[in-house]
């Protein structure tokens, strides 16, 4: 029998929460597209941040360790000439981990704006943050960093340092990473700066390991969408139906993952309707990996000018430091 939620209307609670409304018309949205596809900023609910953190653990997802890498090395001479730095402001925090490198580096009395849609990762991170850098003036946001976005007053006439690190800007294909750097532009104002970690092009094999890892942290990581449906929209997806599929593909130059079903299956939730035919796959995910030109190409056209670029010793990983 189906879920019967799903045929139920939201409670006038869920009506007027912010982050089910985007969530139910994102997925609407993305389900009567073709083919099917979700945004993946959907993907971080607090199981979601959760599994992330998992998969930045695993031996396969080389990405992780290898930024960390770069930014231990070098982050004295990454934060080094904006001593007077007032505000840094990060997209896409998450659990602030790779921050704390950055922090020993800024002036204690500054300001820390962190920027995520997963509320539970950042309430974890300031918990955690306070503890450590006592005098840092914490404001956290939960808001979807690709929308404008105001900063607080009392950072107006502060020096600016963005950071946007995770190759987080690799889930914007190129023209859409583009606009996202413009806004960044826009949100952090002139004379403004932004370290961006940037996965970079490499054997497939790799790649290809990196999104199927073998104990399928990955998998769930994927499927964590549809089981986020099921619970917050009511939704009737059959989570035991579906596969998780993870390539490289040379055409979109990035990983493209995707969810199959492995049945027809009629889907339900907030008075939408859908079908999934048998091998129907969703798309949820594009992962760009870059070559150093292309980026340069993509931030200049956003508006920012490569101050420095940073790599690990096998070029797996990019740090780039731009201005505007
Ligand atoms: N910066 C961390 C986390 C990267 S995972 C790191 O480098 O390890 C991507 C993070 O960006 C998640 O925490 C996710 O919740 C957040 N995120 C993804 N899309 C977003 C969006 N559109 N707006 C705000 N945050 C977003
Ligand atoms: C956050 N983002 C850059 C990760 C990536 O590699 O595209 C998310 C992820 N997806 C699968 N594994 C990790």
């Amino acid at each position: 029998m189906q879920n019967v939620s799903a045929q139920l209307c939201p409670r006038a609670d869920e009506v007027d929460d912010p982050i089910r409304v985007d969530f139910s018309q994102g997925l609407k949205d993305g389900l009567r597209s073709v083919p099917k596809s979700i945004p993946s900023r959907f993907f971080y609910d607090a199981r979601g941040s959760d599994l992330f953190e998992q998969i930045t653990q695993l031996a396969e997802y080389y990405p992780t360790r290898t930024e960390t890498e770069i930014l231990s090395r070098h982050g004295a001479e990454l934060v080094g000439d904006v001593q007077d730095t007032g505000a840094l402001i990060e997209f896409g925090s998450g659990s602030s981990t790779k921050t704390e490198i950055l922090l020993r580096f800024i002036p204690p009395t500054s300001t820390y704006i962190p920027i995520d849609v997963s509320a539970t990762a950042l309430n974890e991170a300031k918990s955690r943050l306070v503890k450590s850098f006592p005098h840092l003036h914490i404001e956290p946001r939960v808001a979807d960093f690709s929308e404008p976005l105001k900063l607080p007053g009392s950072i107006r006439c502060k020096s600016k340092l963005g950071f946007f690190p995770g190759s987080t800007i690799g889930n914007f294909r190129p023209n859409a990473a583009t606009e996202l750097l413009r806004a960044f532009s826009s949100t952090l104002g002139p004379k403004s700066q932004l370290i961006i970690g940037v996965d970079l092009k490499k054997d497939p094999k790799t790649l290809n390991r990196a999104y199927n890892d073998a104990l399928g942290i990955t998998a769930k990581f994927n499927l964590n969408l549809l089981r986020r449906a099921n619970e917050a929209l009511g939704a009737n997806f059959d989570l035991t139906a579906f596969e998780h599929r993870a390539a490289y593909d040379p055409e979109t130059g990035g990983v493209d993952m995707y969810l199959v079903s492995q049945k027809m299956q009629s889907v339900q939730f907030d008075g939408f309707a859908t079908h999934l035919g048998e091998n129907e796959a969703i798309h949820t995910e594009h992962s760009h990996k870059y070559d150093i030109d292309d980026f340069v190409s993509v931030a200049n056209a956003g508006g920012w000018h490569t101050h420095r670029i940073w790599k690990d010793e096998n070029e797996m990983f990019a740090v780039f430091k731009f201005q505007n």
